[in-house]
C-alpha cells in the first residue's frame, strides 16, 4: 500500500487510519509465533518437568510447534493481541494526524496563537494521540488480564458483565495511568522521530516522495 505524503496534499486521516490498522494487524500476525516461542522458552524452567516444551532454540521450537500443533498453532491466542495491535496502531496514527490537522488549521483558543508545523506542534499532537491510544487500549488490557486470571468463567462478555456489575465502568480504566506511562513517551518519541525522518527524506528527495 502506498500512502502519499504531502505534495499532492496530505493523505486524508481516514487513509492513514486504515493503513495504520492494517500495518498493526500484519505486525501482530507476523509477531505472534515469536511471542508464543518467547513465552514458552522463557517460562519452561519454572514449569513442572513433564509439562516442559524442551525447545533447545527458536528454530527447533518453531518446527516442533508446527509439527505438533499444526500451522494454526502459530496463531494460537492471536485474537486479543491482534485486536490490541490494530486498535493501538489505528488510534495512535489516526488521532495524531487528526490533532495535527486541527492544530494547523485553527488558532489556539484563549492564547490566540497559530502553531507552526514544528517540534512543539508534533509534541502536542503526539501527547494527545498517546492519551487517545491509551484510553482506547486500556480497557482491552484490563479485560485481557482479567481473562488470563479467571479460572472457569472465561468468556470475555461474562467477565465484562460481572466486573461491570460488581465494580462499575471505572474498572475498565484501572490500568490507565501505568498504560499511559508506558505508551505516552513511546508515542511522542515515535512521532517526533517520524517527523524528523520525513523532513530528512524531503530534503534528500525534494521532488516526489511516497512512503
Ligand atoms: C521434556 O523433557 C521432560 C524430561 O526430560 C519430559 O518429561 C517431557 O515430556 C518433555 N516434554 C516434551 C514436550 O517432550
Ligand atoms: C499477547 O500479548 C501478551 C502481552 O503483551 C503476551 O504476554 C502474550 O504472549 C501474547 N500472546 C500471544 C499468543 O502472542
Ligand atoms: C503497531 O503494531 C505493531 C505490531 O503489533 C506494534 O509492534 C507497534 O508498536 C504498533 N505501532 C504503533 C504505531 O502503534
Amino acid at each position: 500500500m502506498k500512502v502519499h505524503l504531502s505534495r499532492d496534499g496530505p493523505a486524508p486521516t481516514s487513509h492513514l487510519f486504515i493503513a495504520a490498522m492494517v500495518a498493526g494487524g500484519l505486525g501482530g500476525i507476523a509477531g505472534n509465533p515469536a511471542d508464543i516461542l518467547l513465552v514458552r522458552m522463557t517460562s519452561d524452567s519454572v514449569r513442572p518437568v513433564e509439562q516442559r516444551y524442551n525447545y533447545s532454540n527458536a528454530l527447533t521450537g518453531l518446527t516442533t510447534l508446527v509439527k505438533e500443533e499444526g500451522v494454526h498453532g502459530l496463531f494460537r491466542g492471536m485474537g486479543t493481541n491482534l485486536t490490541r495491535a490494530i486498535l493501538m496502531n489505528g488510534s495512535q496514527v489516526g488521532s495524531y494526524d487528526l490533532f495535527k490537522q486541527l492544530l494547523l488549521r485553527n488558532r489556539l483558543p484563549i492564547v490566540d496563537h497559530q502553531m507552526q508545523d514544528g517540534l512543539l506542534l508534533h509534541s502536542v499532537a503526539s501527547i494527545l494521540a498517546g492519551t487517545v491510544a491509551t484510553t482506547i487500549t486500556a480497557p482491552a488490557d484490563v479485560l485481557r488480564s482479567r481473562l488470563m486470571a479467571a479460572h472457569g468463567e472465561t468468556h470475555p462478555l461474562q467477565v465484562l458483565t460481572t466486573a461491570l456489575r460488581n465494580e462499575g465502568p471505572r474498572f475498565l480504566f484501572k490500568g490507565w495511568t501505568p498504560a499511559f506511562i508506558r505508551l505516552g513517551p513511546n508515542t511522542v518519541l515515535m512521532f517526533i522521530f517520524f517527523e524528523q525522518l520525513k523532513k530528512g527524506w524531503r530534503t534528500i528527495f525534494p521532488a516526489n516522495y511516497t512512503v
